[in-house]
């Protein structure tokens, strides 16, 4: 036994970098030996004397390699293997078992052992067999990261969905990916706009360009306009050296204009006016640059309104729209939820290495009732939180969590639990510190907004990006509120 607690073999062994040795085995002297080779090969090792003993401590030692006594005092080294499977499918398995008994060995094998190893046996001869077994576990460990990665960023963007929407969206942009046209996406937060946005490129003659994304929220106009057209040299303090912008670093694809309703007023005619000449100039530059590229835009918020509201230029906002496609909220098409459930599900059950196959009944009841405010990206936060707590095969209505404007607390140990919901800015006690009554009128009005970002960003007389910043440094996660 070791005789340090679990945990902290397991971290001195993680921290060490070796791989984890889990040695079952009633016989002591045995025991000793393993230890021993084991640990002159740079392994970790952890010995245990009964299946029963092994099976309490596997969970958490997580073996990557396990060598088992076929014979033990209890449950036989066969029957313990299963059962470690089950509590550490990370690992490999070895038998070890006597001069002939090689019907046992075999069926070690049936039952999932990578090998055995016939006692009395050397120490070259365990050398070999481990190594083999450890590099059959790296192997094993890198397919399955390969696999999660393919899943999440597969050559082809997978669109999940069967109601009528998704699938006429779906055909929507097959057909939109084939011709050159500006298409603006419109969807509220989470709703998959980008994914789109990506298939619109995939799926068309440009897919071996690049597909370059500019996040119109990020920048002021001055810093935006280098960003989209670069500069020359010189062109203003700090511009020490010409820097190529999106658009021409898109040529020969796509150019994604993300949350283009955030665009500075001043910058949309440059826009405007690169869209319809097809030629633009550097900051400081004097000649115009040619470039190949299909324009995608995406708005969260309802870009005709903005129009109205005299927030956006209506000539460019038809130049963009030449090829409208609407996402719509997910509540408004519930029979997807099922679909992408599982969908996520598998993806992150790969990435946690977690063997779940299965959603209760009673989790599809809540997760069809639910109004998701985040739409996709909700759905895919609530099943991956639920994939990590959850310990057994199956998906539990206990295991979800949602994402939600957070509840905030006053500062202090005293206020620490206390809720503060709309209208409890009035109830503040007067010795707070500044930062802390604007973080809480920040996050008054976005819960006042329903969690809409722009539109508190409205009210509160700062930008998109300004309100994101100060999420950010207060901890909150960016996709517990709604754009
Ligand atoms: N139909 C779908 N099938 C599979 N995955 C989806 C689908 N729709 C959205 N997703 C996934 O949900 C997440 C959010 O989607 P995406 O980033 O495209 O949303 P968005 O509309 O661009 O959000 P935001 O407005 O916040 O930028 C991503 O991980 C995306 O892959
Ligand atoms: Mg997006």
């Amino acid at each position: 036994m070791q005789p340090r607690g679990l945990s902290s073999a397991t971290e001195t062994a993680t921290r060490a970098g070796r791989a984890r040795v889990l040695v079952v085995d009633d016989d002591a002297l045995m025991r000793s030996f393993l230890e021993q080779a084991l640990a002159r090969m740079e392994l970790h090792v952890q010995t245990e004397a009964s299946a029963e003993s092994a099976l309490r401590s596997a969970g958490e030692y997580a073996p990557q390699l396990a060598l088992l006594d076929v014979r033990l005092g209890g449950m036989d080294g066969i029957t313990l293997l299963g059962r470690l499977a089950e509590v550490a499918p990370e690992c490999t398995f070895i038998v070890m078992t006597a001069h002939g008994s090689i019907e046992t060995a075999l069926a070690a094998m049936k039952a999932g052992a990578f090998d055995y190893l016939l006692k009395p046996f050397s120490v070259e001869a365990l050398e070999v067999v481990a190594q083999k077994a450890l590099g059959f576990s790296r192997l094993r460990r890198e397919n399955r990261r390969l696999r999660a990665r393919l899943r999440r960023h597969p050559p082809q963007p997978l669109i999940v969905g069967r109601s009528g929407p998704m699938v006429r969206l779906r055909d929507l942009t097959r057909t939109v990916a084939r011709s050159p046209a500006t298409v603006l996406i419109e969807g509220a937060s989470g709703t998959g706009k980008e994914l789109v946005a990506q298939a619109l490129h995939s799926w068309g003659p440009r897919a071996s360009g690049p597909l370059v994304k500019v996040n119109c929220a990020a920048l002021p106009a001055g810093l935006m306009e280098s960003e989209l057209f670069g500069h020359e040299r010189g062109a203003f303090t700090g511009a020490t050296g010409m820097l190529r912008g999106k658009f021409e670093l898109a040529d020969g694809g796509s150019l994604l204009l993300d949350e283009i309703s955030e665009m500075e007023p001043a910058l949309q005619p440059k826009l405007l006016r690169s869209l319809q000449e097809r030629e633009f100039y550097r900051v400081g530059g004097t000649q115009p640059l040619h470039v190949d590229v299909r324009i995608i835009a995406t708005t969260n918020a309802d870009l005709a309104e903005r129009v109205r509201a005299g927030r956006f230029r209506e000539d460019l906002y038809y130049r963009l729209r030449v090829i409208p496609i609407r996402i719509p909220p997910l509540r408004e098409r519930r029979a997807d939820i099922p679909l992408l459930a599982k969908h996520f599900l598998e993806l992150a059950a790969e990435e946690n290495g977690k063997q779940i196959d299965a959603i209760s009944r009673q989790v599809f009841d809540v997760l069809m009732e639910h109004d998701w405010p985040g739409n996709v990206r909700e759905l895919e936060n609530v099943i991956q939180r639920a994939v990590v707590i959850c310990p057994g095969a199956q998906l539990e209505p206990e295991h979800l969590l949602w994402d939600s404007v957070p509840e905030i607390s006053i500062g202090g140990s005293a206020g620490r639990d206390a809720p503060v919901g709309a209208g409890a800015l009035q109830q503040l006690p007067g010795d707070l510190p500044l930062r802390e009554v604007e973080r809480l009128w920040i996050l008054q009005t976005l819960e006042q907004e329903g969690g809409n970002k722009s539109r508190a960003a409205r009210r509160l007389g700062i930008s998109v990006r300004t309100i994101r910043n100060k999420l950010n440094a207060y901890s909150l996660a960016p996709a517990t509120v709604a754009e």
